[in-house]
């Protein structure tokens, strides 16, 4: 077995160990995981992902088959298939059965025959080449194991012409709201998370996770390395977020 290791929050652990633990947050928290999103955020991820959207703009005249992956409880899904046109289907793909059933309770019979729920790894997508016509993965990257290969598998299932498209958490970029924004993530968050769930351990990894996770210009490049062009970000909310673009030439 490989040596190599990685992290998990401010951990250092094997490589091999990272997955494991990471299913275990989210097996933790999925009942409570919408709730304490809108209050962790005050309501800004809804926001976060209505601009994921915008940017994707989905088409409301055509065939379109779009892959959200480590797509959770749908959030990212439902809100594509509002905006597109009847022809469009979503493939929701998570590691995690738990999150996924949440999300197939949430979507109820509301989105029949336009979406699909599947259970499998980023890294190794069960789907062949050229598949889909766009990708999304949200707050979502920086919780797989090796980053470099779930790209690669996004730009091995998307068709010539795809979109990209990932929504994470970034860096800071105004003074002193840095030092309000660690202050809240380190004092207030976990303790949320303890209220809300029951477990501050899984949200202290999130506040973690967010600081390893590469700098918007660094994360470009790795977008670039696998294989995609046209590579591009955008701040938002003071750099609380960034959305990362990225095409299939
Ligand atoms: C923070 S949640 C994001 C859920 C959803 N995209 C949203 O924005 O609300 C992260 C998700 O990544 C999933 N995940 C973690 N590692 C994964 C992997 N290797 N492959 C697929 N999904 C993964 C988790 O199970 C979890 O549902």
């Amino acid at each position: 077995m490989s040596d190599e290791k990685t992290h998990f929050g401010f951990q250092s652990v094997p490589l091999g160990e990272k997955q494991g633990r990471v299913n275990e947050v989210f097996r933790s928290v999925a009942g409570r995981y919408d709730l304490m999103n809108d209050l962790m955020s005050a309501g800004l991820h809804r926001l976060w992902k209505e601009a994921l959207v915008s940017t994707l703009r989905p088409p409301r005249e055509r065939a379109y088959r779009h892959l959200d992956v480590a797509g959770g409880t749908g959030d990212v899904a439902f809100r594509i298939l509002d905006g597109a046109g009847p022809q469009t289907h979503v493939t929701v793909l998570d590691i995690n059965g738990e999150m996924l059933k949440v999300g197939e309770e949430r979507a109820g019979r509301a989105y029949d025959g336009r979406i699909a729920f599947v259970e499998a790894n980023a890294e190794d997508l069960p789907f062949g080449p050229k598949t889909f016509d766009s990708y999304t993965v949200a707050f979502g990257i920086r919780n797989v194991p090796r980053i470099d290969q779930a790209l690669r598998e996004a730009h091995r299932v998307l068709k010539p012409g795809g979109r990209f498209l990932c929504l994470e958490f970034s860096k800071v970029d105004v003074p002193v709201l840095d030092r309000v924004y660690d202050a809240y993530s380190f004092n207030v968050i976990p303790r949320l998370g303890q209220m809300v769930t029951g477990d501050a351990e899984s949200y202290q990894y999130l506040v973690e996770s967010i600081r390893r996770f590469p700098p918007p210009a660094a994360f470009a490049r790795m977008i670039e390395e696998a294989g995609f062009r046209r590579v591009t970000h955008r701040s938002l909310t003071a750099g609380i977020v960034a959305i990362h673009s990225g095409w299939k030439i």
